[in-house]
C-alpha cells in the first residue's frame, strides 16, 4: 500500500511541477526551500537560517524533517502543520485531544500518553482563529473548558448523559457539546471537570462514557468527521486553525513607515487583520505571486486564462483588453458572443420608426430576417450534429437495424436521437432545480419527456474532437446493452456542441449517498442487503467485461457510480468514463489516467493501462465501503490510516480486520463467512492485477456468501455447535439436486481455497 501512496504522491508532485513550469511566481526567498512534502512554504515563512521573516515576533520559522517516513514532517514550534494558506492568512496544525478515562466506579484510569494537548502562542505571529475553530467536549458527564495564560476561564460547555443512546450522533449537549471561542485567544490549556453536578439525578448520569475528551478543533473538519470520534477510547489528533499576521506593529499605516515593512513587492497592498494587531500583504488586482518578496508580484497574462476572452485579447500590466474582431460585434467575454454584424437587423431598426406603408415593407423584411436566422441556426445545429459523429451514428444504426431509415428521431432497439429542443423542454431549459448531480464528467439533469416518462440527462464537459468518434462507437455498444443492473442508455442528442446522453431514471440516488448520506444505510441495514447490492453490481461489471470483445471497461467504479432504484436494486452507471480496452501502444500512451482517488488501481497508475482487473480493484474498495460504512479516504488519524484499503490490509495483517466491519455486519457474519469475504477482498485489492479474481468470480462468490448467510449455520449469533452438527448431517442426508439453498455444505458454499496465499506489499 505504501507503494500506492508514494505513486499518488509522486503524481501530485509531478502535477505541481508542471503547474509551476507554466507560470512562475516566486515562492520562497532565493536559495531557500519552497516546499516540504506537498506543502508550499512561501516567505515570510521559511525553513532554515535567513529564509524566514525575523522581526522578534517568532512564528515564521518552520522545521522540515525529512528523516522520518514520507511525506516529510513540517512543524512550527514542534506542532505538525497540515496546511498553510497565504490567501486566507491561516495555518492548520494538529493538536492532541485531551483525554481522561474512568472505570465504572468513576475512578480515573488513564489520560494522554505524553502528547501535548496545550498550545502557548503568546508573543508569536499566531492567534487561534475564532471563526474557524470551536471548543468541543466529548463523552459524558463532563464540563470541558479552557483557561488563558493566567488561569482564567475562557470558554467551555457541559455534556450530559442520557439513557437512550439510539440517537444518531450529534454534538448538541448529550454526549458531546461545543462552544465558540472569542477572538484574540493566544493560549489554550484544556481542562475537565468530570462531575459537574455531584448530587445529580439519573437523568444526567445514566449511561456514562468511559473516556472524556476536550479539544479545540477546526469546525468544518469536526462537522464532517465527528461521527468517527464517537465512542473512542484512544488518543487522537485534531486540526486547529491559526490566524497568522505580521504582528510587530499594530497596523498598515504604522508599518508602511518602518524599514522592515513586510509588503516588499511594488505591486502589493497592505491590509490590517481583524483578529488581533498586525497586517498582511496581498498582490494588487491583476498581479499574482508573493507580495512579501522584492518583485514578488508578477503580472497575470489574462489572455492565457481560459474563459476570459473569446475575441482579440491583449495583455497590459495589471489588466488586459478584449475586443471582438473588426468584422464582428457583441460581447467578447462570453463564448460565441461576437456575432457577424447583421445588416438586416440594422435595416429593421431604421425601418420601424417610419410610416404605415413602410411597416408593411418592414414586416416583409422581418420575415426574411427570421427565415435567415432560422436557417443560420439550423446550419449550426447541423454542423454540431456532423461534428459529433451523428452521421456515422446514423449509418451504423441503419446497418444495425434496416427497419428504420428516416434520419432524426429514428429509433433503434429503443435508442433514440433527441433534438436539442426536446431536451430543453424536458428539463425546463436545464433549470437549476432539475439538477440531480454533478460529477467529474458533467452535470446530470432530471427530465420529463412528452410521454411523461422520467429520464436522466447528462450534459458532459468539453470533448476533444478525436474522442467523438470513439464516443459514438461506445454509445452504439452501450445502447445495445440491456441488463437489469446497468443503467440503460435511452438516447442522445448530437445537435449541441458537446453531446448529451439520455439515461433511464433511477429513483433512489447513489450508493455513496445511501452509505454516507445519513438516511438509508445505517448500522441496522442487514448484511444480506449489502451483499445483494454488491453481488448485483458485480454481475453488471462481469457482464460488461465478458459480453463484448474487446471488453468494455468501466474505469471509474465507485459508490457514486452505482445507483439504487425504489427496490434498492443496484444499477451501475457512467460508462462514459470507460474506454474500450486500448490494444495498441499509441492508444495506451495517449490515454490520460482517469478515475477517483481511493478507488484507483495502483497498477493502472504505474502502467497507464486500464484492464478488467483495474475495475476489480475499484470494486473491491466498493465492497469494503459497503461492509465497513467508512469513507475510502479519511483525514482523521495518522497518515497511513487515510486510505480504507491500507487500513484494511494493516488490520488484516494484525488479525483485527473484523473490528473494521460495521456492527451489524460483525454480528451477522460468522467466522467462516468473514474469512471468505476477507480473502476475496484481499485478492481484489492485491497490488498485482494478475492475482485479482475476475469480475465473474467476484459476483459468484458474493452470491455464494448470500446463500450461505441465509442458511441457519450462516448466522454468527445463536449458534449451537452440536445442533449445527445434527443439522448438517440431516441436510446432507437429504440433499436434493436443484434446491439451491440446501445443495451445499457450508464449506462447499464458501469453497475456501487453502492453497492461494494473499499478497500485499508494505
Ligand atoms: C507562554 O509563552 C510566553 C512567551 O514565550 C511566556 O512568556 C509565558 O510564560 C508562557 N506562558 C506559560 C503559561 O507557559
Ligand atoms: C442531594 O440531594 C438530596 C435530596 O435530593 C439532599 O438530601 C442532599 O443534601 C443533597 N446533597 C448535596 C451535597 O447537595
Ligand atoms: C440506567 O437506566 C437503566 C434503564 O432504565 C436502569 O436499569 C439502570 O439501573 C440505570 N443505571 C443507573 C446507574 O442509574
Ligand atoms: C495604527 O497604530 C497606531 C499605534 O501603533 C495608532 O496610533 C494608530 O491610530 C493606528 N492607525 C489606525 C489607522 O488604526
Ligand atoms: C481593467 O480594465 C477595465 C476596463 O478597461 C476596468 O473596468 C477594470 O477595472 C480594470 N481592472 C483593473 C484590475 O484595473
Ligand atoms: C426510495 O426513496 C423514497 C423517496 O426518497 C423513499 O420513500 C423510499 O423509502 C426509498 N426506498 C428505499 C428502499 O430506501
Ligand atoms: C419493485 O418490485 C416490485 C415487485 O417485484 C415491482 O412491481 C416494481 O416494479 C419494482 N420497482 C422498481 C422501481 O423496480
Ligand atoms: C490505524 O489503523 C490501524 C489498523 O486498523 C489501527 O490499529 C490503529 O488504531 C489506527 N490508528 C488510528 C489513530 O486510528
Amino acid at each position: 500500500m505504501a507503494t500506492m501512496a508514494t505513486t499518488v504522491h509522486l503524481l501530485i508532485v509531478l502535477h505541481s511541477l508542471v503547474a509551476a513550469a507554466v507560470a512562475q511566481p516566486p515562492v520562497a526567498r532565493p536559495g531557500c526551500r519552497g516546499t516540504c512534502g506537498d506543502i508550499t512554504v512561501p516567505y515570510p515563512f521559511g525553513i532554515g537560517a535567513g529564509c524566514y521573516r525575523d522581526d522578534d515576533i517568532p512564528g515564521f520559522q518552520l522545521e522540515c524533517d525529512d528523516s522520518g517516513p514520507s511525506p516529510p514532517r513540517l512543524t512550527v514550534f514542534g506542532y505538525r502543520l497540515a496546511a498553510l494558506s497565504m490567501e486566507d492568512g491561516e495555518i492548520t496544525t494538529y493538536l492532541s485531544a485531551r483525554r481522561s478515562c474512568y472505570n465504572s466506579m468513576g475512578g480515573f484510569v488513564d489520560g494522554n500518553g505524553g502528547s501535548t494537548t496545550d498550545m502557548n502562542l503568546s508573543g508569536t505571529a499566531h492567534l487561534f482563529s475564532s471563526t474557524e475553530n470551536q471548543l468541543v467536549a466529548l463523552g459524558c458527564p463532563t464540563l470541558g473548558y479552557f483557561v488563558d495564560e493566567y488561569g482564567f476561564y475562557v470558554s467551555g460547555c457541559v455534556s450530559v448523559c442520557q439513557q437512550s443512546s439510539e440517537h444518531t450522533f450529534s454534538c448538541t449537549g448529550v454526549g458531546c457539546c461545543q462552544s465558540a471561542i472569542p477572538s484574540e485567544v493566544n493560549f489554550f490549556y484544556p481542562q475537565q471537570s468530570n462531575n459537574p453536578n455531584p448530587n445529580n439525578s439519573v437523568a444526567f448520569t445514566n449511561d456514562t462514557t468511559p473516556c472524556h475528551y476536550v479539544f479545540l478543533v477546526e469546525t468544518q473538519w469536526f462537522d464532517s468527521e465527528s461521527v468517527y470520534l464517537n465512542d473512542r477510547n484512544d488518543d487522537f489528533e485534531v486540526p486547529v486553525v491559526l490566524d497568522w499576521a505580521v504582528r510587530n506593529v499594530d497596523n498598515c499605516s504604522t508599518a508602511s513607515q518602518m524599514a522592515d515593512f513586510a509588503c516588499r513587492s511594488v505591486q502589493s497592498e497592505c491590509l490590517d487583520v481583524v483578529n488581533g494587531p498586525g497586517y498582511r500583504c496581498y498582490c494588487s488586482a491583476g498581479y499574482e505571486g508573493n507580495p512579501y518578496l522584492d518583485n514578488g508580484c508578477i503580472d497575470i497574462d489574462e489572455c492565457q486564462v481560459e474563459d476570459t476572452c473569446y475575441g482579440d485579447c491583449a495583455n497590459t500590466p495589471g489588466n488586459y483588453t478584449c475586443q471582438c474582431p473588426p468584422e464582428k460585434s457583441g460581447d467578447p467575454t462570453v463564448k460565441d458572443g461576437c456575432k457577424p454584424k447583421d445588416k438586416f437587423t440594422s435595416t429593421l431598426r431604421v425601418v420601424t420608426g417610419v410610416g404605415v406603408g413602410v411597416i408593411l415593407l418592414g414586416s416583409m423584411c422581418c420575415g426574411t430576417c427570421l427565415a435567415l436566422q432560422k436557417s443560420n441556426l439550423i446550419r449550426t445545429k447541423k454542423k454540431f450534429f456532423e461534428h459529433n459523429g451523428g452521421v456515422i451514428l446514423q449509418q451504423q444504426m441503419r446497418s444495425y437495424s434496416s427497419s428504420s431509415s428516416t434520419a432524426r428521431g429514428a429509433t433503434t432497439g429503443g435508442f433514440k436521437i433527441f433534438s436539442a429542443q426536446d431536451l430543453n423542454k424536458a428539463t425546463n431549459n436545464f433549470a437549476a432545480d432539475r439538477i440531480l448531480g454533478r460529477g467529474g464528467h458533467g452535470i446530470v439533469y432530471k427530465g420529463v419527456l412528452p410521454d411523461s416518462s422520467v429520464v436522466a440527462i447528462k450534459k458532459s464537459k468539453m470533448m476533444e474532437e478525436a474522442e467523438t468518434k470513439e464516443f459514438t462507437r461506445e454509445m452504439l455498444i452501450l445502447s445495445q446493452i440491456n441488463h437489469r443492473n446497468i443503467v440503460k442508455l435511452l438516447g442522445c442528442c448530437l445537435e449541441v456542441e458537446v453531446p448529451m446522453l439520455v439515461y433511464e431514471y433511477v429513483s433512489n440516488g447513489t450508493l455513496h449517498h445511501y452509505i454516507h448520506g445519513g438516511k438509508g444505510l445505517d448500522a441496522h441495514t442487514s448484511l444480506d442487503t449489502r451483499l445483494r447490492i454488491g453481488a448485483e453490481s458485480a454481475e453488471a461489471l462481469a457482464y460488461m467485461h465478458t459480453s463484448a470483445s474487446p471488453p468494455i471497461l468501466h474505469g471509474d467504479i465507485k459508490t457514486a457510480n452505482i445507483l439504487l432504484d425504489g427496490n434498492l436494486t443496484a444499477k451501475v452507471t457512467d460508462f462514459g468514463a470507460s474506454k474500450l480496452a486500448p490494444n495498441d501502444e499509441a492508444e495506451v500512451i495517449a490515454t490520460l489516467v482517469q478515475g477517483t482517488c481511493g478507488y484507483l488501481d495502483p497498477e493502472y497508475l504505474m502502467t497507464c493501462k486500464l484492464t478488467d482487473k483495474s475495475d476489480v480493484y475499484s470494486f473491491g474498495v466498493v465492497v469494503l465501503e459497503l461492509l465497513t460504512r467508512k469513507k475510502v479516504l479519511s483525514f482523521d488519524g495518522p497518515e497511513q490510516n487515510r486510505s480504507l484499503v491500507s487500513r484494511f490490509v494493516m488490520a488484516m495483517k494484525a488479525g483485527r480486520h473484523d473490528e473494521l466491519m460495521d456492527d451489524k455486519v460483525r454480528s451477522e457474519m460468522g467466522p467462516e463467512a468473514l474469512e471468505e469475504v476477507t480473502h476475496l477482498l484481499m485478492r481484489c485489492v492485491s497490488m498485482n492485477g494478475e492475482e485479482r479474481p475476475g469480475m465473474k468470480e467476484v459476483a459468484e462468490r458474493l452470491q455464494g456468501l448470500r446463500r450461505y448467510q441465509r442458511l441457519p449455520w450462516g448466522q454468527a449469533s445463536g449458534r449451537d455447535s452440536e445442533q449445527e452438527e445434527e443439522e448438517n448431517k440431516r441436510l446432507l442426508g437429504t440433499r436434493r439436486q436443484g434446491d439451491v439453498d440446501y445443495k451445499f455444505k457450508p464449506r462447499d458454499v464458501l469453497h475456501i481455497e487453502g492453497a492461494s496465499a494473499y499478497t500485499y506489499s508494505s
